[in-house]
């Protein structure tokens, strides 16, 4: 599973003079995300400073990963791209499709059946490509970073919102779309707003029933969810130099819950530890050797006001356990008023199901910690009372945890060990509950706790806790319990109360694994053959899109004028829809349900010019498409809004809509219209979405001088005859204008690979 040291190494050889550079260019000490960020520019130092929150820049990251639901789509795109390999090393973790519903062994084999071209595909692409594969039970994707790739000072994207797990270790790590891997795997540049800075001094040491993850929960209190978007979180201070690294991971991670783009600390000596710990010690080595770019500068840590667009300080000799929720992670109730709050909201007070582990908390000190206490409940006769799961984060974990009789522990408190995989975490989970309507409460260690999210039940409340607070409440079987001070009584009638939590940062024999479940990619693929049966209804060939016919466009019919709201969920909806991310073909039958007609304000119910009946609107564009007709669809503001995922540009796209004409869009989304070769345009005057009827037939003029800064003109015909025109506008760079030219970004590289 080979991280690789030579790029690490090379990372860390030109960090010194970027630094420099960028020091002076900024005429003062920098935090570690700005060094980490300075240093990772795919193009030359700038001669002045970015700005925070406003600048958009383009980025080198050192490292890709992505999950088995998001892989499919973007490797199907990086097929398209012609290269031979990737460009940065990248690797695919089968970690979201296996459903928690026995127990570990019967659960993985039921997957590894049902998923299994899956599988094949993303097993042989990756072997094609240079792209390391970890089968279905290898572990979650977070843990797996952590564990094997991150590193100090690095910077990775990956293609999950839990990417930022690898800030424990110091990395600058950002979740994002499929399409922007797609860009990184075949050598372009990725782009980023540059971030706002929140710094957060940690003062003090954790103790007794605090844990880290009481440190973000508390954090997603004081900034809720929408807090920390757009910004980097970066934490210091001696309280951050006590905590683990896998704990720092834990609150990295949780930034998501925030809308953090990431979060990270600074290097230290429990960083060191990790890495030798998890026997990586030549990065341990190099990170010693180059730590002073690895932490911010000192004047950072004496006077964090004059660095941080906003600072949060936190005392941990204060800090006390928190619980968050129902339905929203920043809904923060400290433990000692949890119980009041359960009773005055009428939160079911009684707990079904306590879960353990998942990417966010699923580390040797986490199972440890929560080990101590069912060890107690076993010595002292208690009887856990709801259900309580285990999922650990890795095979390693796994195994080290089975090795060292922590699983035993567990077991015999009646605890069911799932899957390395995301299980409940995402909603993989067969619960077994007699009334699914019934209002019930679980606790999980995970991160999300939104309505359905664990079990698809808008009936269950879901609060997000430590390990060390599940594994008590579990115990217990009920939220009023607050085990600082609470008895309970044991199956002799006795009471008595748990101690507080004890446990290991690290294994004291070190971590093992007999098989880890990692797939080397072949040194030369080019013989490889990527397994795609021709019959599947989950995974598809993409053809290349055609590229542009060099005139102006005539004839377009309008598809759909879309009428207030319209995110990515609108235009792509998820759901049961997830299954067909890997076939474009099927999962272009959700294009644009959910958007409002403008003409008749109903959802997925268009009329088809060619027959003057009311359809569905995929079915509708195929008609189009059938009978060789171009189409338009006119959105009103900030369309596309919500998630980068590409499906929404590419569905359009591939039925056949030519141009999406807009009040204003959401930048992702128009930037992933850009890059799949369509027309992403705007009104000069908004008010002319109006004069947009639903019988018009649409031209488009002015493609022949297509170039920046000059708007395009649109000419209507409606149904009467009569003829309208407007100017629309569009943000197309030159190099941009060349994707819609050839049909698409992947194309154009594709062409320049060819030569
Ligand atoms: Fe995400 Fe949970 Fe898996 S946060 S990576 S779904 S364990």
């Amino acid at each position: 599973m080979a991280f690789d040291i030579d790029m690490i190494k090379a990372v860390y050889a030109r960090m010194g003079d970027r630094i420099a550079q960028a020091r002076k260019v900024l005429g003062r000490p920098m935090t570690l995300a700005e060094k980490i960020l300075y240093s990772h520019l795919y193009d030359a130092m700038p001669s002045t400073p970015f700005t925070r929150g406003e600048s958009y820049v383009d980025f080198a990251p050192d490292r890709v990963a992505m999950q088995d639901a998001t892989a499919q789509m973007a490797l199907l795109q990086f097929m398209q791209a012609g290269k031979a390999k990737v460009a940065v090393p990248s690797t695919v973790h089968c970690d979201h499709l296996i459903l928690a519903k026995e127990g570990a062994k019967k659960d993985l084999e039921v997957a590894v059946n049902t998923n299994k071209e899956v599988y094949d595909f993303l097993a042989s692409v990756s072997n094609k490509y240079g792209i390391g594969f970890w089968r279905a039970g290898a572990g979650i994707i977070h843990q797996v970073v952590l564990e094997n790739y991150a590193f100090p000072g690095g910077m990775m994207i990956g293609t999950d919102s839990h990417t930022p797990n690898a800030g424990g270790l110091g990395m600058v790590a950002i979740g994002v779309g499929g399409a922007d891997a797609v860009d990184v795997m075949a050598g372009m540049a990725w782009e980023l707003k540059f971030p706002k800075l929140i710094g957060v001094h940690l003062k003090g040491k954790l103790s007794g029933w605090a844990s880290a993850k009481d440190v973000i929960l508390k954090v997603a209190g004081i900034l809720t969810v929408s807090g920390g978007t757009d910004a980097i979180v970066e934490y210091f201070g001696p309280g951050a130099d006590n905590i683990s690294a896998t704990g720092k991971g834990t609150i990295c991670n949780m930034g998501a819950e925030i809308g953090a783009t990431t979060s990270l600390f600074g290097y230290d000596e429990k960083m060191r530890e990790y890495l030798i710990s998890t026997n990586r010690p030549d990065v341990a080595e190099l990170a010693e050797q180059y730590k002073e770019h690895l932490r911010a500068d000192d004047d950072v840590y004496a006077n964090p006001a004059k660095y941080f667009d906003h600072l949060i300080e936190i005392d941990l000799d204060e800090l006390e356990p928190y619980i968050n929720g129902p339905f929203t992670p920043d809904r923060a109730w400290k433990l000692s008023e949890f119980a009041e709050a359960v009773k005055k909201n009428n939160f079911p007070a009684k707990l079904e199901v306590g879960l353990i582990g998942s990417c966010t908390n699923s580390s040797y000190e986490d199972l440890t910690r929560s080990a101590s206490l069912a060890k107690q409940a076993i010595d002292k006769k208690l009887k856990a009372k709801a259900q309580f799961t285990i999922t650990p984060g890795s095979e390693t974990v796994r195994y080290t945890a089975e090795r060292d009789g922590i699983l035993e522990i567990f077991d015999k408190m009646g605890g069911v060990v799932l899957a390395n995989a995301c299980g409940p975490c995402i909603g993989q989970w067969s619960r077994h509950i007699d009334d699914p309507n019934r209002a019930n409460s679980i606790i999980t260690s995970f991160n999300r706790n939104f309505a359905k999210r664990n079990d698809g039940l808008a009936a269950t409340h879901a609060f997000v806790a430590s390990p060390e607070i599940v594994t008590a409440f579990a115990i217990a079987g009920d939220l009023t319990f607050n085990p600082m001070k609470d008895k309970l009584v044991n199956e002799d009638g006795v009471e008595v109360m748990l101690d507080e939590p004890t446990g290991l940062q690290a294994p004291p024999k070190g971590y093992g694994v007999e098989d880890p479940g990692y797939q080397e990619p072949a040194k030369d693929g080019s013989k490889v053959q990527v397994i795609i049966d021709p019959k599947s209804d989950r995974l598809q060939l993409l053809e290349e899109f055609k590229p542009w016919e060099g005139t102006d466009l005539l004839g377009l019919k309008l598809l759909i004028k879309a009428f207030g709201k319209c995110t990515t969920d609108h235009i792509s909806m998820a759901g049961p829809w997830l299954k067909y991310r890997g076939h474009l073909d099927n999962i272009s039958n959700n294009m644009l349900i959910g958007a409002v007609n403008a003409f008749n304000k109903a959802t997925n119910k268009v009329k088809n010019q060619l027959t003057g009946e009311y359809n569905e609107v995929p079915f509708t564009q195929r008609a189009y498409k059938a009978a060789g007709i171009g189409s338009i669809v006119v959105g009103d503001e900030n369309y596309g809004e919500g998630s980068s995922r590409e499906h929404a540009a590419m569905e359009p796209r591939f039925l056949g809509v030519r141009a999406i004409l807009v009040k204003s869009f959401a930048r992702i989304h128009e930037t992933n219209l850009k890059k799949q070769g369509m027309l992403a345009l705007r009104f000069v005057d908004k008010a002319d979405y109006d004069k947009i009827q639903e019988d018009d037939t649409i031209d488009i003029l002015g493609l022949t001088e297509f170039a920046p800064n000059k708007n395009l003109t649109i000419r209507l015909t409606h149904k009467d005859g009569s003829v309208e025109t407007f100017e629309v506008k569009h943000t197309y760079n030159e190099a941009q204008i060349e994707w819609f030219k050839a049909g698409s970004a992947l194309n154009l590289i594709k062409m320049k690979e060819k030569g």
